[in-house]
């Protein structure tokens, strides 16, 4: 059976065969160069709307369709600039920009805006980020990373670290691993940013193991990757809430050396100092791979979504 990929809204629509044809074909992206020489997006045009800052989602989407011969509209900073800023509401926004665009990559503050963007648009929508909920193409990249890296997505012990609760990333991933299987994720959090209820709910129900660990060092020893992420400092109530709990958990020197040699560290960037600059150059960090893999991930996604292939279900 086929299924046709209309939207990409939240991993959860992902089964296990459809994630591995999106990692098969992102395999296949990463081997065409660079630029000028892939056409089969020609002619078609991507819209970005960002009402949230963006520096690798937005471009790494420009550079993939590009990379496949399309084109690109793009709103960043809209809330500002765009008619939100005058008060226009997401569903009038999508119904404009679909007459432009032939798909339309949404980021916003907001979660579920990219579910309303998708309930009126007849173009696919892609949800690049909706507030502190989900963030599927990083899921997908993630995992395609993990792939890369360790050169298997089960049987893996994959330590999450810093903001669960805010941060979007470390969601969707988690979501994502309960399609592999002999999974453990070990979540190591200040208490006022443990994972969120309805993800450890869904771990649960699809047997992933998880245990919540305070002492990052312990958990590092235990892990095949080790996820750090940012406290998500724009989703805090006030500054010193997001300062005393900024640098709950820092990846160094001690961190590295208590790694396994054949374990990967990631981020999904930007970072601010829970990880120190002076890890960079080993081998094992991974996180500028990470970023390059976000490229070859959504190159795969456009071509699926505007070429209406099916994905193997
Ligand atoms: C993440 C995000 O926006 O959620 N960034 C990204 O897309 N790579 C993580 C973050 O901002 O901390």
């Amino acid at each position: 059976m086929t299924v046709q990929l209309e939207h990409v809204l939240s991993v959860g629509q992902f089964d296990r065969d459809q994630l591995e044809d999106v990692l098969a074909r992102a395999e296949e992206m990463r081997r065409i160069p660079p630029l000028g020489t892939d056409h089969r997006l020609r002619g078609r045009l991507l819209a970005t709307l960002f009402y949230e800052p963006s520096t690798r989602t937005r471009l790494s989407f420009e550079s993939a369709m590009y990379r496949l011969g399309g084109e690109v509209i793009s709103s960043e900073m809209a809330a500002e600039t765009s008619s939100a800023a005058k008060g226009e509401n997401i569903q009038d926004t999508v119904r404009i920009v679909e007459s432009y665009a032939d798909i339309i990559v949404v980021r916003h503050p907001l979660a579920g805006v990219a579910d309303q963007a998708a309930e009126v648009a007849s173009v696919p929508i892609i949800n690049a980020g909706d507030g502190a909920r989900e963030h599927p193409t990083q899921a997908l990249l993630d995992l395609f990373t993990i792939y890369r890296e360790c050169g298997r997505i089960d049987n893996l012990t994959v330590t999450l670290v810093g903001d669960l609760r805010y941060g979007r990333a470390p969601r969707s991933l988690a979501l994502l691993l309960t399609r592999c299987r002999g999974i453990t994720v070990q979540l190591v959090s200040p208490p006022e940013l443990d994972m969120a209820l309805d993800v450890l709910r869904e771990l649960d129900e699809s047997g992933v193991e998880y245990c919540m660990e305070r002492d990052l060092d312990s958990a590092v020893r235990e892990s095949d990757v080790v996820y750090m992420t940012r406290v998500q400092r724009e989703r805090f109530p006030t500054p010193e809430a997001y300062e005393s709990l900024r640098s709950a958990y820092r990846f160094g020197a001690e961190q590295l050396a208590a790694m396994r040699q054949d374990a990967v560290l990631m981020h999904p960037l930007p970072r601010v100092d829970e990880i120190d600059p002076a890890v960079d150059s080993d081998s094992r960090a991974a996180y500028f791979r990470q970023a390059r893999n976000g490229v070859y991930v959504r190159m795969a996604l456009l071509d699926l979504l505007l070429n209406r292939q099916g994905v193997m279900a």
